[in-house]
């Protein structure tokens, strides 16, 4: 379970997040809204990238004043809009960078990394540099970063951009695995209405920094309020 509580961010004279709760509490979640809604400040501060007042909490723990760097270690994991993947490092040299961070002995790491090779389908390339993997293979590498080192939350930031239809596709199919393998809960965020009614139990739209809905995604997504910020939003972005 993620709470978020009174989440309120401002840049400037700019509120990014206004005031901003929900309780996830499924396997996989979704955060929707037009573009400058508040998706990416939302995911930095669950990260710790930026302050913010209010309260995180994960099962009642409070990770909110935890430092960034020590979130990772704690078990947060997130893919960023831009895969942040090393290109001069291998697929696995890759999984490992996380794995020097958590908790663990070396045979458990070694196998947690197979594991997460195996289910991203990247284990015959393991050696492989990523600097000559495509968008989708480095979109893999990101999910199969966020797979070791035992996370508690995963999130991801615009999972299927730059991607077909189908990538999208197998690659929504891999992150609804994500709390089978893991036992994490899981955040996605996404402008691909179908990819996140297709994986996404429990939904949360913003829209300028606001929360205008929350709850089931099928309820969510019937709102008019919502259908309203997404008037014209939609054939641009998806
Ligand atoms: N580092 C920053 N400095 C100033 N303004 C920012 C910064 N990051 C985001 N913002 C502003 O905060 C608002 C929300 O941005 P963001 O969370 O990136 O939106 P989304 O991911 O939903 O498209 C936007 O108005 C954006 O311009
Ligand atoms: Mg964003």
């Amino acid at each position: 379970m993620i709470e978020l509580v009174d989440l309120t961010v401002t840049f400037g004279g700019v509120t990014a997040l206004d005031n901003v709760s929900a309780v996830f509490t499924k396997p996989v979640n979704g955060i929707i809204g037009p573009n400058g809604a508040g998706k990416t400040t939302t995911m930095n501060v669950i990260s710790g990238f930026l302050k913010c007042s209010g309260h995180i909490r994960y099962n009642d723990e409070e990770i909110g004043r935890l430092p960034a760097y020590k979130r990772t270690r704690w078990g947060l994991r997130r893919s960023f809009q831009r895969e942040q993947i090393a290109d001069d490092l291998s697929i696995l040299d890759n999984l490992k960078v996380i794995l020097d961070v958590t908790p663990g002995g070396r045979a458990q790491k070694a196998a947690d990394a197979e594991q997460a090779l195996e289910a991203t389908g990247l284990a015959p390339r393991a050696h492989t540099m990523a600097g000559e993997l495509n968008t989708f293979e480095r979109r893999l590498v990101d999910v199969a970063r966020c797979l070791v080192g035992k996370p508690k939350i995963v999130m991801f930031d615009e999972p299927g951009g730059g991607l077909s239809r189908e990538e999208a596709a197998r690659l929504g199919d891999l992150i609804l695995k994500v709390p089978e393998i893991t036992g994490a809960t899981t955040l996605v965020i996404d402008h691909d209405v179908d990819l996140i009614s297709r994986i996404c139990a429990e939904t949360l739209v913003l829209d300028f920094g606001k929360r205008i809905a929350f709850g089931e995604t099928a309820a969510v997504l019937g709102d008019p309020k919502v259908k309203a910020a997404y008037l014209g939003v939609e054939e641009v972005d998806s």
